[in-house]
């Protein structure tokens, strides 16, 4: 179960000319196109742009879900294209989490149990798989929720768990599409505070893609895209820093 030690320097994240096309022929559609982009350990990014416009392509192949068609796209300096099915699983295994808009939860299966699925997968032992579970849970606040199953939980809480599920293997990085998409207001800004502070304690890089332009400005920085291309990469200055500012409450 050793991991390899990832190198600090190397971009997480590193794009370069990637192009995704869909179909043949009739049907070809190109998702995306030349997208160049790099990001770096710690970073929190979001992606925003109008539907359709590749977001959750981009995501895709970020989180080595599908392949590109062309250029090249290299994790903490690995070129993925250069990856087996097999390597390609273990990568999202070992070094990703991924978060929903939908949850993605077993819904009769406990809280519990929801997150130690990918503990199971990497043959850990059921004590410990229960320790780290339960530590996961208590972090994203569910202490005491542990043996609820998802249907008796709401949005809110059912994202809390997948987000859980999400850090229990100490991922490198997360990526996120639409987390808040099926929430309202205020349980939205819940789950950015969440992950801004999985970012900001645990140093875990985080991308995510929204719609909302309340939820980008978390971020320190919002790709946004349009027609498969990448058109703008700004900093932001807003909520995050102003959390940064108040002093660590
Ligand atoms: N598996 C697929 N087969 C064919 N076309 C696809 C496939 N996946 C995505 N596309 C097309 O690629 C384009 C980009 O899709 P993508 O899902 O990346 O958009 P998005 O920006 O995430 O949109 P949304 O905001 O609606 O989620 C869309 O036109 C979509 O129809
Ligand atoms: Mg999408």
């Amino acid at each position: 179960m050793a991991r390899a030690p990832l190198p600090e320097d190397t971009p997480v994240i590193a794009y370069a000319k990637v192009c995704k096309t869909y179909g043949e022929g009739a049907t070809r559609f190109q998702a995306l196109t030349d997208v160049d982009l790099e990001i770096r350990r710690g970073e929190f990014v979001a992606i925003m742009g109008p539907s359709g416009s590749g977001k959750s392509t981009a995501m895709n192949i970020m989180g080595c879900l599908d392949t590109l068609t062309s250029g090249s796209y290299r994790f903490f300096g690995t070129p993925v294209e250069s990856l087996s099915q097999d390597q390609c699983a273990l990568l999202r295994r070992n070094y990703i989490g991924f978060v929903f808009q939908g949850f993605n939860l077993l819904r009769r299966t406990s809280a519990q149990e929801n997150v130690e699925l990918p503990l199971v997968y990497r043959g850990q032992r059921p004590v410990e798989r229960a320790q780290l579970a339960q530590a996961a849970l208590a972090e994203v606040g569910l202490k005491g929720w542990e043996h609820h199953t998802s249907a008796e939980l709401s949005g809110g809480q059912q994202q809390r768990v997948a987000i859980a599920r999400a850090i229990v293997t100490e991922p490198a990085l997360l990526l996120a599409d639409e987390p808040t998409g099926n929430l309202d207001t205020h349980r939205s800004d819940e789950i950015m505070q969440l992950l801004v502070r999985l970012n900001q304690d645990r140093g875990i890089t985080v991308v995510m893609v929204t719609h909302e332009t309340d939820m980008a400005a978390y971020a320190d920085r919002i790709l946004h895209f349009v027609d498969g291309r990448l058109v703008s990469d700004t900093p932001t200055d807003g909520i995050r820093s102003l959390a940064q500012n108040s002093g660590g409450q």
